[in-house]
C-alpha cells in the first residue's frame, strides 16, 4: 500500500501533484498538505492561498501603480513601465500569521489552518527601494502603506463602517531594504490571479499579511498607519512598561514544523523512518534543529538539507529507529536561531490566534500493520 511504503522510501520520494485543502471556498483560502513538502521551492500549484476578499480581476493593459503621499514626485507606473525597470529575484518563505491555528487549545475562531499555510518561493520584481527613490521619499515618512485592489467588509468584529480595501504598512526601515520587492513573477512565471496578478508586494521575513497582493498604491505616510489589518486584525499585545499596548504583527518568529510523519500516521516498529520538516525565522537564521521522539524528554540533532539563506526556510531530516514496543509516540521538532533563541513550549496568548510558533506535537502510532477482516 502507498501509505506504508512511504515509510521506507522517504528521501527518494518524488513530488506528485497533490492539490490543496479547502479551508474556505470563497474567498479562496487553501492550504498546502504539509506532508507533501519535498522540494526547496514550493511549486506554485501547491502554494497556500490566503485571501480576505474575492480576487479582483485586473487587466495588465489598464494597470496603474500609484506612488504618492510623503514623496516629492508622486508618480504612476503602468505594468509595462514596471517590467522595464531593473528587476531582482529573491527566494522568500511566506507564512500566514495564523498557520498552525488548529493546534491551539482551547480552539479559537478563524480559518483552522494545519501546518501548510506556508511556502517557499522565488519572487521577481522591482525593489520597493527603487520606486521610493524615484518618488523621492520625504525624510519624515515613517511608514509605507501598501494597498490592494480587493475590497469588502471584514467578517470579524469590530467591523469598519463601510467596505475597505486590503492595506498594510511596512516600517520605513524595512521598506527600503533591498529584499522588499514589488513582484510580478513567482517561481519564474507571471503571478497567478490568486497570488496577486499582476503585481504584489513581497516583504521577506514578515508574516504573509504584509505581502499585499493586487497592489495598486504605495503611499508614504508621516504618522503610523492605523488601518483595520494592523489594528483590529493582525495585531498583538505588547507590554513595554507593564501597560499593554496594541501593535501590528510584523517579523516572522522562529518556527520548525514536522511534515512527515503526519498526525496519527502508523509506522512499523524497529525500522528507520526519516522524520522530515522545515524551519524558518524572520530576519535571522535557523542554526539548529533538535528532534524528540518521546514527547520532549530527550532530544537529538537533526540534519539540514539546505544551507542558511536570509528569509528562506531550511528543510531538515532526522533518521529515527522506531521503537520495538508498539505504542503511541509524540514527536517534536525544536529550532534554534543565530541569536540563541529557541522555540518555546507554550503558545504566547498575547498573540491571540496568531504567531503559533510553540512546539507542535505530532503523535504517531508504532505498530505492526493490522489487516481489516473481510
Ligand atoms: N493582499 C491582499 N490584497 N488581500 C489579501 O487578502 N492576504 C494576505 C497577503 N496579501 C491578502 C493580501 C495574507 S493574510 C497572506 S498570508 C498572504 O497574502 C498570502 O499570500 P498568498 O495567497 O499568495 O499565499
Amino acid at each position: 500500500m502507498e501509505g506504508s511504503k512511504r515509510q521506507y522510501v522517504d528521501q527518494t520520494r518524488q513530488s506528485a501533484p497533490a492539490g490543496l485543502i479547502i479551508r474556505q471556498k470563497e474567498p479562496a483560502n487553501l492550504e498546502m498538505p504539509f506532508d507533501q513538502v519535498d522540494s526547496y521551492l514550493t511549486p506554485t500549484e501547491l502554494f497556500y492561498i490566503r485571501s480576505h476578499f474575492p480576487v479582483p480581476r485586473i487587466d495588465a493593459a489598464d494597470y496603474q501603480l500609484r506612488i504618492d503621499g510623503a514623496v516629492r514626485n508622486p508618480l504612476a507606473l503602468s505594468y509595462k513601465e514596471l517590467r522595464e525597470m531593473r528587476s531582482a529575484t529573491r527566494i522568500a518563505t511566506l507564512e500566514c500569521a495564523g498557520n498552525g491555528r488548529v493546534f491551539l487549545v482551547p480552539q479559537v475562531r478563524g480559518a483552522q489552518w494545519e501546518l501548510g499555510a506556508v511556502g517557499n518561493a522565488e519572487w521577481t520584481g522591482v525593489p520597493l527601494q527603487a520606486l521610493l527613490e524615484r518618488g523621492g521619499l520625504e525624510d519624515d515618512a515613517c511608514e509605507v502603506v501598501l494597498e490592494g485592489a480587493d475590497r469588502g467588509m471584514p467578517t470579524e468584529e469590530p467591523k469598519p463602517p463601510c467596505p475597505i480595501s486590503y492595506a498594510r504598512s511596512v516600517p520605513r526601515d524595512k521598506a527600503v531594504q533591498p529584499e522588499v520587492l514589488i513582484a510580478y513573477q513567482m517561481n519564474g512565471r507571471d503571478l497567478s490571479c490568486d497570488h496577486g496578478y499582476p503585481v504584489r508586494a513581497i516583504v521577506p521575513g514578515h508574516y504573509g499579511m504584509a505581502s499585499v497582493k493586487w497592489l495598486t498604491r504605495i503611499q508614504a505616510v508621516r504618522e503610523p498607519f492605523q488601518g483595520y489589518w494592523q489594528t483590529s486584525d493582525y495585531g498583538y499585545w505588547d507590554s513595554p512598561d507593564g501597560k499593554p499596548v496594541r501593535r501590528a504583527l510584523g517579523e516572522m518568529k522562529l518556527k520548525s514544523a514536522i511534515a512527515r510523519p503526519r498526525v496519527y500516521e502508523t509506522l512499523l516498529p524497529n525500522q528507520t523512518y526519516t522524520i522530515f520538516g522545515a524551519a524558518w525565522a524572520g530576519e535571522t537564521e535557523v542554526t539548529e534543529i533538535a528532534v524528540s521522539t518521546d514527547g520532549g524528554q530527550t532530544w537529538a540533532e537533526a540534519h539540514f538539507l539546505d544551507s542558511a539563506r536570509p528569509h528562506a526556510w531550511r528543510r531538515w531530516k532526522f533518521d529515527w529507529l522506531t521503537p520495538r514496543k508498539p505504542d503511541q509516540y509524540t514527536l517534536l521538532a525544536r529550532a534554534k536561531d543565530a541569536n540563541g533563541t529557541v522555540q518555546s513550549d507554550e503558545h504566547d496568548w498575547n498573540y491571540g490566534s496568531y504567531v503559533i510558533t510553540h512546539l507542535l506535537p505530532i503523535d504517531v502510532l508504532v505498530e505492526d500493520p493490522v489487516r481489516p477482516e473481510r
